[in-house]
C-alpha cells in the first residue's frame, strides 16, 4: 500500500499563505508516489479545496462536532466540511484533548459523525512522556484505542506520543516499530479483519531528514506531519521518502 503523508498545518494560515501552500503542494505531487492530505485551518478549506480541485493532492479538516448541527457556537459539523470540499478529518489530536478537554468517548462519536457523511477520520493516539517513562505507553495507547474506535471503524489511525509533537525529538526507530506492531495487534483484536486495513501514520517531529527512515519501518503507513507541512519544500521531501519506498525494488 502507498505511504500516506498527510499535513496538519493546525492555527497556521491567512488565505494568501494557505493558497500559495496549497498549490506549491499541488505542483510537487504528481512527481511523488504517496497519497498527500493538508489539513488547513477551517477558514481556508474552502479555498485551499477549491485551488487542489482536479490535483491528487486531498484536504480535511482539523476537527468536527459530533453532531449533524445546532446549538454548538463556535463548532464545524462534518458536513460542512464536506460542503467546504474535504473528504478528511483530523480527530482527536492530543492538542485537541488537551485544549478542548475531549474524551474518547467524544472522539469515537465524532468518528461517526465523520464517517456518515463521507470523511475518512484520522484518528490520533499517543501517550505523554510521564506515561512513556512510567512504561505505560501501550497500555495507554491500547485504551485509547478501544475507546476512540467504533467496532466498524475504516479510517487511519496516528500514532503521536505527545513528547514528540513540535519538539524536535522522535522515539527511537524501535520504539515505532514496537508501538506500531502493538497498535496492529489491537487493531486486530478490537476490530478483527476490519482492522489488518487501516492505515498507521507516525506523527511527531517528521522531518525530511528522519522520514526514510520512520517510513520503512514496519507497520508505518505514512506520516501526519505538523510543523513540516508548513513548507511546501519540507513536506514534499518526507512524501517523496515515503515515495520512495512504495515504488516496487526501491530501498531494498
Ligand atoms: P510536528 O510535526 O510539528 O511535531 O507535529 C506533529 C503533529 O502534531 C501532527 O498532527
Amino acid at each position: 500500500m502507498r505511504h500516506l503523508i498527510a499535513g496538519n498545518w493546525k492555527m497556521n494560515g491567512l488565505a494568501a499563505e494557505a493558497t500559495a501552500l496549497a498549490e506549491a503542494v499541488a505542483q510537487g505531487a504528481s512527481a511523488v508516489s504517496a497519497d498527500l492530505v493538508v489539513c488547513p485551518p477551517a477558514t481556508v478549506l474552502a479555498r485551499v479545496a477549491q485551488s487542489l480541485a482536479g490535483t491528487p493532492v486531498g484536504v480535511g479538516g482539523q476537527d468536527c462536532n459530533a453532531a449533524a448541527s445546532g446549538a454548538h457556537t463556535g463548532d464545524i459539523a462534518a458536513a460542512m466540511l464536506r460542503d467546504c470540499g474535504a473528504t478528511w478529518v483530523i480527530l482527536g489530536h492530543s492538542e485537541r484533548r488537551a485544549d478542548h478537554h475531549e474524551t474518547d468517548d467524544m472522539v469515537r462519536q465524532k468518528v461517526r459523525a465523520a464517517t456518515e457523511h463521507g470523511l475518512v477520520p484520522i484518528v490520533c493516539v499517543g501517550e505523554t512522556e510521564a506515561q512513556r517513562q512510567a512504561g505505560r505507553h501501550a497500555e495507554t495507547v491500547g485504551w485509547q484505542i478501544a475507546g476512540s474506535l467504533p467496532k466498524d471503524f475504516a479510517g487511519v489511525l496516528a500514532y503521536e506520543p505527545i513528547w514528540a509533537i513540535g519538539t524536535g525529538r522522535t522515539p527511537t526507530e524501535a520504539e515505532v516499530a514496537e508501538m506500531h506492531g502493538f497498535i496492529r495487534g489491537e487493531l486486530r483484536r478490537q476490530l478483527g479483519a476490519a482492522g489488518q486495513a487501516v492505515r498507521i501514520l507516525y506523527g511527531g517531529s517528521v522531518k525530511p531528514a528522519n522520514a526514510a527512515a520512520l517510513m520503512a519501518l514496519p507497520e508505518v503507513g505514512g506520516a501526519l506531519v505538523g510543523g513540516a507541512s508548513l513548507m511546501a519544500a519540507d513536506f514534499l521531501g518526507i512524501a517523496r521518502a515515503a515515495g520512495a519506498l512504495s515504488k516496487p525494488g526501491a530501498g531494498g
